[in-house]
């Protein structure tokens, strides 16, 4: 069957070999990200997804200040394939950061006891849908993405430099730019280990 979505779905790639130049503006660019996000679903329409995306220099100071973070904790000799590989996601045109209201997820555990345990894990699965959605118009958009996970390292870093609040909870990084390369070979289990269909 032909979908234009599941189209859509397999233009979504991880783009590690991003550029400068993309093929929409920043405006653009930026109304896409909130576009994404906002029709993206949540638990309770709790909407506990936040982002703040970094363009230009700021995306930049942004991986040179992982790097720095990184620089603590990686031992000396294995820091040129790190540094390599930030430099890599500093070489986009920006980056969007993922976060989990948690002043949300706190005030929904308060108002319906019954589910409390339930709403960090409906937060973080209702980011990633935030995620995908993002990730699939961008892709849509002909600009590339990958997505990172260099939380908490990088937390306190964040907060202080791009003033965010503290019950900001950061969960994942989305280097973005255009793409400089075809992506690489992506392989696929079998259906019949993976589903069951009745009826
Ligand atoms: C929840 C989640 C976490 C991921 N974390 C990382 C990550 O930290 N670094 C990375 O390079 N890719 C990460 N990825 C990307 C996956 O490796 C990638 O989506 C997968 O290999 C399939 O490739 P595709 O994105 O090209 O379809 C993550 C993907 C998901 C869904």
């Amino acid at each position: 069957m032909n979908s234009q979505v599941i189209s859509l779905y397999k233009k979504r790639r991880s783009q590690y070999a991003l550029g400068k130049q993309l093929p929409i503006s920043q405006e653009d660019t930026t109304q896409l990200i909130k576009h994404a996000m906002r029709e993206a679903p949540s638990a309770f329409n709790a909407q506990s997804s936040r982002a703040l995306i970094l363009f230009g220099d700021h995306s930049q100071k942004f991986w040179e200040l992982t790097k720095e973070e990184l620089r603590k904790i990686v031992p000396a000799e294995g820091f040129a394939a790190t540094e390599a590989k930030l430099n890599s996601f500093a070489a986009g045109a920006g980056t969007v950061l993922y976060f989990v209201d948690t002043d949300v997820v706190k005030g929904l555990q308060e108002q319906f006891a019954l589910y409390a345990d339930n709403f960090p894990v409906w937060a973080e699965q209702s980011n990633g849908m935030a995620q995908f959605a993002v990730w699939t118009a961008l892709a849509d958009a002909g600009v590339g993405a990958s997505l990172q996970h260099y939380n908490p390292l990088v937390d306190e870093m964040v907060r202080k430099h791009w003033g965010v609040s503290g019950n900001w909870q950061l969960r994942a990084q989305m280097p973005f730019g255009s793409n400089e390369a075809a992506p690489g070979e992506k392989t696929f289990m079998e259906d019949e280990a993976r589903f069951k269909v009745f009826g």
